[in-house]
């Protein structure tokens, strides 16, 4: 019987030759149980090992390989040829990113982002973390523990129409990682935070599409917590305008 094959349609930039993306087609052996992965590393092994992606735990865990896989941002590792065969798969690098080379885009700019938010457990220097046990109760600890699941993959990047028409917006992932921080009974960082999301490139400018919940590879409802973000500034600026705060 003849072996099975399926082509595989790349985006090839290699910034030092090219003027501008082209196209490559590889024909791979097609086993069902390959991943988009296998196939490319299939190429790179056995074809041609000028072509370049990321990739590193092949579990859907380190979030690297990521790539647009028919137009739809997807986890390559997780996104199976079965579910395309026998029609080609088209591969593009992450949408709404500058490309770096072939599959590999540059993320700079949401490490930035990323760092902006302080996505960390911050203390007041008098009550320091590291003195004592703070126990999370499972009610507290149901209130972010669907947002530790981010694999930082960007995925909702791409899906992002927001982040399409504006790179500076915080974005998705950034934002549901301040909001991690900030629903966490052990952190005090939220007023630091809020800082910075209450901007015009914060949760403001996010339209509520939802695109980025669809895509995450990890069920992580990105859109869910922009909103919740956005109901808590809500409530704080309505506390803000009242005669007795807090404890007074
Ligand atoms: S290789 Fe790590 S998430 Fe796919």
């Amino acid at each position: 019987m003849p072996e099975l094959t399926i082509d595989i349609e790349v985006l090839r930039y290699r910034p030092e030759t090219d003027d501008e993306p082209s196209y490559q087609t590889y024909t791979v052996p097609y086993q069902d149980d390959w991943s988009v992965l296998d196939a490319l590393n299939h190429i790179k092994d056995h074809m041609d090992g000028s072509i370049s992606y990321r990739w590193s735990c092949h579990m859907a865990v380190c979030g690297s390989c990521g790539m647009m896989i028919d137009d739809v941002p997807h986890l390559s590792c997780k996104t199976f040829l079965r579910d395309y065969y026998p029609n080609k798969v088209k591969l593009d690098p992450l949408a709404n990113f500058p490309i770096e080379r072939d599959l590999v885009v540059n993320i700079e700019g949401f490490l930035e982002k990323l760092e902006s938010v302080k996505p960390y457990l911050i203390h007041a220097p008098d009550d320091p973390l590291n003195e004592t046990e703070y126990l999370e109760t499972p009610a507290e600890l149901i209130r972010f523990k669907q947002y530790t699941m981010c694999i930082n993959c960007l995925l909702c990047y791409s899906a992002c129409p927001e982040f399409a028409l504006d790179p500076d917006f915080t974005g998705p992932a950034a934002l549901t990682l301040a909001h991690r921080y900030n629903v966490d009974a052990r952190d005090q960082g939220t007023a630091e935070r809020t800082r910075i999301m209450n901007t015009e490139k914060g949760v403001w400018p996010c339209m509520f599409v939802g695109a980025c919940s669809e895509v995450c590879p990890k069920q992580v409802d990105p859109a869910a917590a922009v909103q919740q973000i956005k109901v808590a500034s809500v409530f704080d600026w309505y506390k803000s305008l009242l005669p007795f705060q807090d404890g007074e």
